[in-house]
């Protein structure tokens, strides 16, 4: 489990998203056409299981929910215990006929194996999860969570080219405000894209956000 010799980052990443907390669906409400994108490209079925990792606040459950009806189920991973709170309070007033396992632990420690009953999940979401994915270990945990063949979607900020210095310039406000681990926004899905199989990556938002799509 996390201690403070190996996960140093733990109590920042608490304070940071506790602080953030009372104000993050507002904040990311212009980030919603891209939520909605990266959901459907998880390709999900009724029935299915699909992970969300640093699941916040809970703003993908609605949708992710609506494509996996009342046999499928949601594994929430979320280590911020004010952002996980209010995971539960959504998926509670939304009345989400779909079962949530919420683990309230990072990505690193998340125990899938009993969440999943020792089954694997169809997909995995990782929207605007940067400090995840910088996490080797955090991403191999998840990936060996998977099927084979599994879909895996992931979204969030990314250096635009030297050409484009506004959008640099809206990356580097947002990361500062947003994540703990500035390295890797050259390519933040580098773990993830190494280990899937034709990995698509597109670029939105004049290049300072990514897409990135495929399978396991
Ligand atoms: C920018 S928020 C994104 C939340 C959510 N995915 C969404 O779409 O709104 C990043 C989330 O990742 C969580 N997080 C950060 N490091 C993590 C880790 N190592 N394991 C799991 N979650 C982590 C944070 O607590 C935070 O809730």
């Amino acid at each position: 489990m996390n201690t403070p010799d190996t996960r140093p980052a733990l109590q920042a990443l608490n304070a940071l998203y506790a602080r953030r907390a009372p104000i993050y669906d507002y904040e990311l409400m212009p980030v919603a056409p891209l939520r909605r994108e990266a959901i459907a490209a998880l390709e999900l079925a009724p029935g299915q299981t699909v992970l969300d990792i640093g699941a916040g606040t809970g703003l993908s459950l609605p949708e992710l929910s609506r494509a996996l009806g009342p046999t499928g189920r949601i594994v929430a991973v979320e280590p911020c215990e004010t952002m996980m709170r209010l995971a539960r309070q959504r998926a509670r007033t939304n009345h989400l006929d779909t079962p949530v396992d919420y683990l309230p632990t990072t990505a690193e420690d998340a125990p899938y194996a009993s969440a999943l009953d020792t089954r694997r999940a169809d997909a995995a979401l990782f929207f605007f999860t940067h400090d995840v994915l910088q996490s080797l270990e955090a991403v191999e945990r998840a990936l060996a969570a998977l099927k084979p063949g599994a879909r895996i979607v992931a979204a969030g900020l990314a250096w635009a080219p030297p050409w484009m210095p506004m959008s640099n310039c809206f990356v580097l406000g947002a990361a500062m405000h947003s994540i703990l681990r500035m390295e890797g926004l050259d390519c933040p899905w580098r773990h993830l894209e190494a280990r899937m199989a034709n990995a698509e990556v597109e670029r939105r938002w004049l290049a300072s956000a990514y897409l990135l799509k495929g399978r396991r």
